[in-house]
């Protein structure tokens, strides 16, 4: 392993490359990242770096978008395969198909989504910014909200809004069982619970703090509380316990696990960055159709 992570650093260095991760990745893969983060920041940085090259340990749609935003550079992503359940519940063709007959809206889609999805949109959200984006519009705005369901439900309730929504959800977090928080719960009463939007409205009504991996990671941090369960992918563990040591947080349980996401291992970044490949391609037309709508969510995240 240590061989591994040396041809890495060596391999990084001679083709001036920049190793981007989110939390949900494997361990050895936040550790060996330049800079780890949700989506909300990879697309930040993606956007601002002077590497040439970007190896994007995620899934395949945030390599997607850091090549929409850097049209220029390469952008690695170690498992081509490493896809999304999300995204891939809500096809292009279909969803430009509903666009179309709901004209007079105001297009809002989630980062979760492909690069042709986002092309058919007006302004990109991450989980980190929704609320803030979506309250930008006036009140009276007519707005469709894709792909994901659970964070379009959530994002209606918390602004008192009834934008229409697309029907899709991640298969990790639509997942995780009322049952088993309620017992984690019962087991530990003083433990805050800490969820991710995308997870279903039972499980959201049961949590005291909902927010984006990033934000779910601060609020522990930052938190007089001592004990959490945790309602994300398992991934945020090693963040957390980084973070906070002398804290515990408890897992709902195996559900927890996004098999796309652990499958970038070292072994795969180390053979994508001496092979070049493979690399993340779009259509040109696609590539700036698509690159409108996320360019309006980091100016609107920056006010
Ligand atoms: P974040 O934007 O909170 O990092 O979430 C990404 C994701 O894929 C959630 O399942
Ligand atoms: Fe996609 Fe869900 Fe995995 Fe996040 S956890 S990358 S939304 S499948």
């Amino acid at each position: 392993m240590n061989n591994l992570i040396k041809a890495i650093n060596e391999l990084k260095k001679e083709k001036n490359a920049i190793i981007l991760g989110h939390y949900y990745q494997k361990g050895e893969i936040q550790d060996i990242a330049d800079y780890v983060g949700d989506s909300l920041a990879l697309a930040q940085l993606a956007a601002k770096t002077e590497a040439d090259i970007i190896v994007m340990c995620g899934v395949h749609f945030m390599g997607e978008t850091a090549k929409v935003l850097c049209p220029d550079k390469k952008v690695l992503v170690p498992d081509m395969e490493a896809g999304c359940s999300l995204a891939d519940s809500c096809p292009a063709d279909q969803f430009a198909q509903f666009v179309k007959e709901h004209p007079g809206h105001t297009v809002i889609s989630y980062v979760n989504t492909t690069a042709a999805v986002k092309a058919v949109t007006d302004v990109v959200v991450t989980s980190t910014n929704a609320r803030q984006i979506v309250e930008s519009f006036p009140k009276d705005e007519k707005i469709i909200f894709g792909p994901d369901r659970n964070l379009g439900n959530y994002i209606n309730s918390v602004t008192n809004r009834n934008m229409l929504l697309w029907d899709g959800a991640c298969h990790v977090h639509e997942q995780f069982s009322v049952e088993k928080i309620v017992e984690l719960k019962t087991q530990h009463p003083e433990a805050l619970v800490l969820t991710h939007p995308e997870c279903t409205e039972d499980v959201i009504e049961l949590s005291d703090f909902v927010g984006s991996t990033s934000e779910i990671i601060d609020y522990a941090t930052k938190s007089v509380a001592d004990r959490f369960i945790i309602c994300t992918e398992m991934g945020v563990f090693f963040e957390l316990q980084q973070k906070n040591p002398e804290k515990k947080f408890y897992s709902v349980g195996h559900r927890q696990f996004c098999p796309n996401m652990k499958k970038v291992t070292l072994e795969r970044v180390e053979e994508a960055l001496e092979k070049m490949q493979p690399y993340v391609e779009v259509p040109q037309d696609v590539l700036e159709a698509a690159a409108k709508p996320l360019k309006r969510m980091l100016e609107l995240a920056a006010k």
